[in-house]
């Protein structure tokens, strides 16, 4: 077998026998307590740093069982094989070596396993030894949104809109912090007490942050917003109710027609949804450059150039804001520019390039509604130290933006268009708004569910002669028109 340290089992002392219910090793190797980025980043096995609660109790229960055969098994596993070869193999090739040996150290110790068992400990086994551990079954799961770890004993799922607590648990910090550290350090970075906070990706595309002690107190906490292979398209959405279809066909025009969009919204509300269906709308024709914090769009169009912001390094240097992309984007030619998030002094460079010719440039923003979208961008504006009068900023923003998309996920964790509003200009100082598309709430109904209804207004959009000069009036009217069907 690969990757063994002292060929067959039996050459070595055999390590202590595995009961089906005996408590956990007597003396389990010790926590690492050098900073995590000098665990061996692959492959520090889950080791048990304490018996399991409930280990020993007569009425253990069967998981408990289960639970200390398998850390019996693994401990075995890690005597008679060393991991760090073992994962040179391919996946495939690991799972196998994995079987091989666990079905050896199973027949050595006299273990009485049913066949579902043994299944359940290897595929345990290989989660830890290849992937993330106990995370394994979630990331494998379509319909999770978020998964957020909270330390070891505590994680929690988004799915249907509802935030979960699971019966996952990893077995001590020390695991989770591990299995952190071998997510970021794929993407070289790394996580410990000297950089707590850290950014990263997991092969599938979703994006990971991580931040460990001692800025988060109870342990290392870990969010994974899981990255959706199947975008989800305005067609869905419209099933789903987060639109009506002439809410649809509505920002159809908008995309297609080149203007300026802000989505605006909470988190995890689905602006980056959102603005992923916008950009369907976009000719294929155009030259479309995105800026992200962590690359999540998947733009369908041949032409785009995808650009990434990247944080600094140990010694603090070599960062790359988004204000550097996106200024950097003014030389490349776009002919529109994508930012996945304004959140800081970029936003006055979005404005720049929006207020000169990059015509249906986009970007999401965190704010609960327009009129707070609004606000937002000023107070970015300020914090980049631009010492502009008010006025002055209000009319950039009235001048670059035209339209402003608000997501909302509602208290039942359904999640909704909720506006699609027009900036029409200014009026003296304020900025002047026009609702096109609202969500109304109706109330609720028996099962807790929010009832509701997108109503459009009625008003004449301002970019109606733009839709014209890209032959979509008839679009714009038929969208606007509740009394057509
Ligand atoms: N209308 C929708 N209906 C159901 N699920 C949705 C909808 N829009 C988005 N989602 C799902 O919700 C999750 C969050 O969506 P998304 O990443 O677009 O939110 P966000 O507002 O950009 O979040 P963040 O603030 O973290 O960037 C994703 O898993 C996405 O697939
Ligand atoms: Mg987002």
């Amino acid at each position: 077998m690969f990757g063994k340290r002292s060929g067959p089992m039996d050459a070595k002392p055999p390590p202590k026998p595995v009961e089906a219910a005996a408590p956990a090793p007597a003396t389990p190797p010790a926590e690492p307590s050098v900073p995590a980025a000098q665990v061996a980043p692959q492959h520090q096995p889950s080791q048990p740093a304490a018996k399991p609660k409930g280990l020993g109790d007569t009425g253990a229960s069967e998981s408990h069982r289960l639970q200390d055969v398998k850390i019996g098994i693994f401990n075995d596993l890690i005597n008679s094989v060393d991991l760090t070869e073992i994962s040179k193999l391919s996946p495939a090739q690991v799972r196998e070596e994995i079987t091989d040996i666990v079905a050896e150290i199973i027949s050595m110790r006299n273990l009485v396993l049913s066949q579902g068992e043994t299944q359940t400990v290897i595929a345990d086994i290989c989660n830890d030894v290849l992937g993330l551990g106990p995370l394994e079954p979630l990331i494998a799961r379509d319909d999770i949104a978020d998964i957020m770890v909270n330390g070891y004993d505590k994680v929690y799922i988004e799915t249907g809109g509802r935030i979960i607590l699971t019966d996952i648990k990893f077995r001590d910090n020390a695991q989770l912090m591990n299995i952190c550290q071998r997510i970021v350090s794929a993407v070289g970075r790394r996580v410990d007490e000297a950089s707590p906070i850290c950014d990263a990706r997991l092969l599938d595309g979703s994006r990971v942050n991580v931040i460990a002690p001692p800025l988060s107190i109870d342990g290392p906490s870990l969010t994974i917003r899981k990255f959706k292979k199947d975008k989800l398209t305005l067609d869905k959405l419209v099933s789903f109710g987060t639109i009506t279809p002439k809410g649809a066909n509505l920002l159809k025009v908008i995309g297609h027609c080149r203007v300026n969009v802000v989505v605006s919204g909470g988190t995890g509300s689905g602006k980056t949804t959102l603005l992923n269906c916008l950009t369907s709308f976009i000719d294929t024709g155009e030259r479309v450059i995105t800026c992200e914090d962590s690359a999540e769009l998947q733009l369908q169009q041949p032409h785009v150039v995808r650009l990434e912001t990247r944080p600094p390094n140990l010694e603090g240097v070599g960062e790359i804001t988004m204000r550097d992309l996106v200024k950097n984007c003014l030389r490349m030619r776009p002919e529109r520019i994508i930012v996945g998030e304004v959140r800081g002094p970029e936003a006055f460079d979005l404005l720049q390039a929006m207020n000169t010719g990059h015509d249906g440039s986009m970007g999401t923003i965190h704010a609960n509604n327009p009129r707070e979208a609004i606000s937002r961008i000023e107070n970015m504006i300020a914090m980049g130290g631009f010492t502009l009068p008010a006025k002055t900023v209000r009319e950039q923003i009235a001048g670059a933006v035209q339209v402003i998309v608000q997501a909302a996920r509602l208290r039942d964790g359904s999640r909704r268009i909720t506006h699609v509003t027009e900036i029409v200009g200014m009026e003296g100082e304020v900025v002047t708004l026009q609702d096109l598309m609202v969500y109304e709430i109706l109330g609720e109904d028996a099962n807790g569910k929010i009832v509701g209804r997108h109503k459009m207004t009625g008003l004449r959009p301002k970019f109606w002669d733009r839709a014209r000069y890209f032959g979509m009036e008839r679009e714009l009217s038929e969208a606007l028109d509740e009394s057509l069907a």
